[in-house]
């Protein structure tokens, strides 16, 4: 099942989410809906508040990034009560966009490493190094389970000359080629 995707300026998108337990409903389902509804919208992770969904769980898969950089071809993971226990390494900037954020996309710094503790969809506890792309996702999606957005990150100045956009994108003025929901339509 293909979810509609949540627009900026939806109050899901600025909550802190909650942890999920094991008899979370229909958990597979759910994973897999996630990943559907990801591939659906050409996007490489997707978090559940995104498609309305306050808890802490998301999904990636980095394989449109195998040109640029090859060990991306099987990252495909997903992510369940995650933490990141540390960022390290100098900050670099690196050009992002958000399914939330339709046809904004502005370089974003973040720190080069780090280290996360999960849950994978086997329930299997996990702590991983992460550095490179795949951080840079990893902490844009988790950023999401936080209630942040990457537009957040943005100078004053730079946040100002875009809010016109974003309140457009609230309202559902913006094309966009998949399924989304307008909080001010
Ligand atoms: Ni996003």
């Amino acid at each position: 099942m293909v979810y509609s995707i949540v627009a900026y300026g939806d109050p899901v998108l600025r909550k802190k989410a909650t942890d999920i337990d094991k008899d979370y409903p229909q958990l597979d389902k759910f994973i897999s809906d996630m990943f559907e509804t990801m591939y659906a919208s050409h996007g490489v992770g997707l978090a559940a508040p995104q498609i309305g969904k306050s808890v802490r769980l998301f999904v990636i898969d980095g394989e449109s990034f195998t040109e640029d950089d090859e060990t991306m071809a099987d990252f495909k993971k997903v992510f369940i009560n995650p933490v990141i226990l540390k960022e390290e390494g100098d900050k670099w900037a690196f050009n992002e966009g958000c399914l939330s954020i339709p046809r904004i996309r502005e370089d974003i710094e973040r720190p080069e490493q780090i280290t996360i503790e999960y849950f994978d969809e086997n329930w299997n506890k996990k702590t991983e190094v992460f550095d490179g792309l795949k951080a840079r996702i990893i902490q844009h999606e988790y950023d999401h389970i936080e209630g942040i957005l990457f537009v957040d990150k943005l100078g004053p100045l730079k946040r100002k000359m875009l809010q016109g956009k974003l309140n457009d994108i609230s309202r559902g003025k913006v094309k966009v080629d998949y399924k989304m929901r307008f909080p001010k339509k």
